[in-house]
């Protein structure tokens, strides 16, 4: 069962990744523009879609967690913003054609490869042509710090991999680096992190 793991890690009453947006998300926020439509996949409990919202976009946001979805929900309300939740598998979803103006990816190591080329199709298919991706996890350095993510290299990710995984794309920003954050109990420290922000071709 997908949620599981999860759920439980959510259990509490704390926000486990806290309740401000990834630092990528809110460096990036200028270029989604008041109104876009915005898919979050992966979304947990609500950070990064909330702050969208906040900021006029129409955002969609899914993850396979009831229990995260239900703190989402709460986080939107405490923020006066709408939110389109849904609970879903991501290996389920179905990605509409052409449907979203912006896709955000954050942290969703829980993708093996296979997995993982699915999403990354199903993110270039349902953005419309000029759309912006953001995608935002660990590189494979990251196994060795400990600070968050699944120690299982073969899900983390490198630039070479975003680029192959989409071809045409122009890239705005793309960076592999190392910084300290502070996330909540759930990510917390040292990390090697790595941002690619993108258009699809038109
Ligand atoms: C590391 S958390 C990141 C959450 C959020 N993106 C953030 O940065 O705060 C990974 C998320 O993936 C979700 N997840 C794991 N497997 C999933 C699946 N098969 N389908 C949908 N969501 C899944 C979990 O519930 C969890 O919220």
């Amino acid at each position: 069962m997908v949620s599981e793991f999860w759920d439980a890690r959510y259990a509490g009453n704390d926000y486990h990744f806290g309740t401000e947006p990834a630092a990528f998300v809110a460096r990036w926020a200028h270029l989604v523009a008041p109104g876009a439509r915005v898919l979050t996949i992966a979304e947990g409990e609500g950070r990064n879609a909330v702050h969208l919202a906040a900021r006029g976009a129409h955002v969609t946001a899914m993850d396979g967690s009831p229990v995260a979805v239900a703190k989402a929900h709460r986080l939107a309300v405490e923020r006066d913003v709408e939110v389109d939740f849904r609970v879903a598998d991501i290996g389920a979803w179905e990605w509409q054609d052409a449907a979203f103006d912006v896709a955000l990816g954050v942290f969703f190591q829980f993708a093996q490869p296979p997995l993982r080329a699915a999403i990354f199709a199903g993110l270039a298919q349902t953005l419309v042509p000029g759309g912006l991706l953001l995608l935002h996890g660990y590189a494979p350095r990251q196994i060795g710090y400990g600070t968050g993510g699944p120690p299982v290299a073969e899900n983390l990710w490198t630039l070479e991999m975003l680029h192959a995984a989409f071809p045409g794309f122009e890239v705005l920003h793309e960076a592999d680096y190392d910084a300290e954050i502070e996330e909540g109990r759930g990510h917390a420290g040292r990390s090697a992190l790595i941002d690619f922000v993108a258009r699809k071709p038109v």
